[in-house]
């Protein structure tokens, strides 16, 4: 016999004896996956070397996958284990492929499409609450009774802002009507947010210094001119107004993302954030997925720019506003900066 040929042999006899599954089905699904693996390997080194970062991060979460399956396999027909766990996993899988192929069949071309998946990430994801509430803490600072809401998205700051008990005025802005759709859909006791369809690429409706405290969290990367933009979120603000802004940094890090939301749980607490991620799988992918398309998409038109803190702050001085406190929050990934208007 060849040392090839012995080498599968004995390879299936250990699989056999430690599993009691059929060791060449698990065989064959591993060599199936073993080419595009090493493919899907070289792309996120190359995405790497690019700065493609999104991009990466998506090859990455493709090659989890692929690795995943053979052993997929053996979770589901492996000797001693127990049939509801069996049936978990089939319909895990099954409903994974289904949910993903339905979110991926959409045109994904802006934040509607993913409207719904963002919202359901912003709240299962510890590192986007803690962030949502620094900010809204930040921007209540002084008392303000009137706050504008840059780029609201979903509302996550509104409820935020009301389930602290805030009972000012507030006007929220967007230009995704599923997203203000979602943010509608809430009930606010304590004020009733004015969700309004705005696209911030185009001038505010607003008279100047109307706002006491402005907010803008991961919006500003959208916009096609930065630097006049926040010209005019200092003109709206009032003498003592503040202003909150969020963006993401040009590179982000994935990793503390992870650990920080695992961090300081017990044993039952760690496994039900797992559950909870790897039920929301298809929604993180689809996530993935469309910021990967709407990066390249919007980098063609020149227009999406994750600038780097220093270029922030020359910006945000550039337009008349006093930098007070600089930070890197959601788990690094953004910078916060609070400024008062000088
Ligand atoms: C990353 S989300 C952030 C949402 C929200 N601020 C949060 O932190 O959950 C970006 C939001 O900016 C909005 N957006 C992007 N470009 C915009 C524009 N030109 N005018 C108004 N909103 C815009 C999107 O619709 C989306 O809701």
């Amino acid at each position: 016999m060849s040392s090839l040929a012995q080498f599968f042999t004995s390879w299936a006899s250990t699989i056999q004896s430690s599993y009691g599954v059929n060791p060449w089905i698990f065989i064959v699904i591993y060599l199936a996956t073993l080419p595009f693996t090493w493919w899907l390997f070289f792309l996120i080194v190359f995405s790497l070397k690019d700065k493609k970062y999104s991009k990466a991060g998506y090859f990455i979460v493709l090659e989890l996958i692929l690795l995943a399956l053979p052993y997929l396999y053996l979770l589901i027909y492996m000797q001693n284990i127990h049939w509801l766990i069996r049936v978990a996993v089939v319909i895990l899988i099954f409903w994974s492929f289904v949910s993903l192929r339905k979110r991926l069949l959409r045109k994904q071309n802006d934040w509607d499409d993913i409207a719904k998946d963002y919202d359901s990430i912003s709240n299962i994801s510890k590192a986007h609450k803690e962030k949502i509430g620094y900010v809204s803490e930040l921007a209540t600072k002084n008392s303000p009774k009137t706050i504008l809401d840059l780029g609201c998205g979903s509302g996550v700051i509104e409820k935020k802002l009301d389930e602290m008990g805030y009972r000012g005025e507030v006007t929220s802005l967007d230009s995704s009507e599923e997203m203000l759709k979602i943010a509608k859909k809430h009930s606010y006791k304590n004020f009733k947010p004015n969700f309004i369809y705005q696209d911030l690429n185009a001038q505010l409706p607003f008279r100047e210094e109307k706002f006491d405290s402005i907010i803008m969290v991961n919006v500003l990367f959208c916009l096609r001119d930065q630097k006049s933009f926040l010209e005019s979120v200092n003109k709206l603000l009032t003498t003592d107004g503040s202003f909150v802004l969020v963006n993401p940094k040009p590179i982000p890090t994935t990793a503390n993302f992870f650990s920080e939301h695992f961090k300081g749980l017990n044993l039952v607490g760690k496994i039900r954030e797992i559950g909870r991620v790897i039920i929301n799988i298809p929604g993180l992918i689809h996530l993935l997925v469309f910021q990967n398309k709407l990066d390249s998409q919007e980098k063609n038109k020149d227009s999406y720019d994750y600038k780097d803190k220093d270029e922030l702050a020359t910006l945000l001085k550039g337009a008349g506003l006093l930098v007070e406190k600089v930070e890197e929050i959601q788990a690094n990934q953004n910078w916060l900066f609070y400024c008062k208007k000088a």
